[in-house]
């Protein structure tokens, strides 16, 4: 049985593009937030990006759920997985496949902000696990968690390494969330990825075949169709570069030229010199001591800490204390 709750209603999702795109783009130094990357082609580009060969986190966070889906199962005995940016949910197949094995899970509850990427992900699964409940929420996983639905115990899975996209008073503030809808107890199952070489870093976000240069290009391919406005997409180029200071990799479309952009539907008209820079993303890294410092401090005790035999990635579970 499939049940989707839409808790982005265009309306919302309208206005708070239309709130963002304004603060951002008046900003000095521009920004825009990344949660609109992803459209339905912008969901179809980061599947191409999880294939490409520079982009290592997707296959270490898969290796790691293909030993361990059992070891979560035995520990949780969850009844319902709830997985937050759950994107074509593809690796958490693997989690589903362990927690069935076990014999506990009833229900999944995958949600994503990208209502075309949720629906497609819930009839596949639906399809292929017949008996299971999935239960998708269309919602912003910043804002709609307390809307969860599913029985105890539940595990939130969280994968991806989607946290280090979050600056770090809002992973601090997302983790509180968290934890607030959790009883005692309860479950969270942490994706992230680590600090390592730079080159590797930024091969993975600044591939060679350009998918993740169309990805960040993409942001405004969405502005241009959902306000109206007139981005010269192709005039911005996709720049990644690794922050040393704050460990994360931090990515701008840098404009070729200088050019005026309108935007009709917010009256906003906006100039770029060229060779200025809009920040789109940044993609933190993380060490062990600070996921768990972090953690801690959000009332989760430690149960797990897996890496991939590389040590590139990290998946850690934590119980609500
Ligand atoms: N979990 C998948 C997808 C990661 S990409 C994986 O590991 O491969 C990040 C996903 O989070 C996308 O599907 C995107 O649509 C979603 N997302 C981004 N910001 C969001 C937000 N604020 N609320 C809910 N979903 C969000
Ligand atoms: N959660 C992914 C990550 O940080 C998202 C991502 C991958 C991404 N490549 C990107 C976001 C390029 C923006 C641009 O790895």
């Amino acid at each position: 049985m499939t049940q989707i709750d839409v808790h982005l209603t265009p309306d919302y999702s309208a206005r708070a593009l239309r709130e963002d795109v304004r603060a951002g783009l008046t900003a000095d130094p521009k920004w825009l937030p990344p949660k609109w990357f992803y459209d339905a082609r912008g969901s179809e580009l980061f599947e191409q990006i999880t294939r490409l060969p520079e982009y290592y986190p997707t296959r270490a966070e898969r290796e790691i759920l293909r030993t361990r889906a059992g070891d979560i199962a035995a520990i949780t005995k969850a009844h319902t997985l709830v997985e937050l940016g759950s994107g074509s949910s593809e690796k958490t197949r693997l989690l589903l496949d362990g927690l069935r094995d076990h014999g506990t899970l009833t229900t999944f509850v995958p949600l994503d902000v990208s209502e075309s990427a949720l629906r497609e992900a819930a009839d596949a699964i639906t399809a292929d696990y017949p008996g299971l409940e999935v239960h998708g929420v269309v919602g912003d996983f910043t804002a709609h968690l307390d809307k969860l639905p599913g029985e105890a115990p539940r595990v939130v899975a969280f994968l991806g390494g989607t946290i280090g996209n979050l600056l770090p008073a809002e992973r601090a503030a997302f983790y509180a969330s968290v934890r607030e809808v959790l009883e005692p107890g309860e479950w969270f199952l942490l994706g992230t990825d680590l600090v390592k070489d730079p080159a590797t870093l930024v091969a993975a976000y600044d591939d060679s075949a350009g998918v993740t240069a169309e990805f960040n290009r993409n942001v405004l391919r969405v502005i241009n169709r959902q306000l109206g406005a007139d981005f010269d997409v192709d005039a911005f180029s996709h720049v990644a570069i690794w922050d040393p200071d704050n460990e994360w990799i931090e990515m701008h479309l840098r404009a070729d030229r200088a050019m005026r952009v309108l935007i009709p539907e917010i009256h906003l008209d906006v100039e770029f010199a060229e060779g200025e820079e809009l920040s789109t993303e940044i993609s933190a890294k993380f060490h062990r001591h600070g996921v768990e410092a972090e953690l801690t401090k959000a009332a989760f005790t430690p149960t797990t800490w897996w890496t991939d035999t590389k040590a590139r990635f990290a998946l850690s579970l934590w119980q609500a204390t």
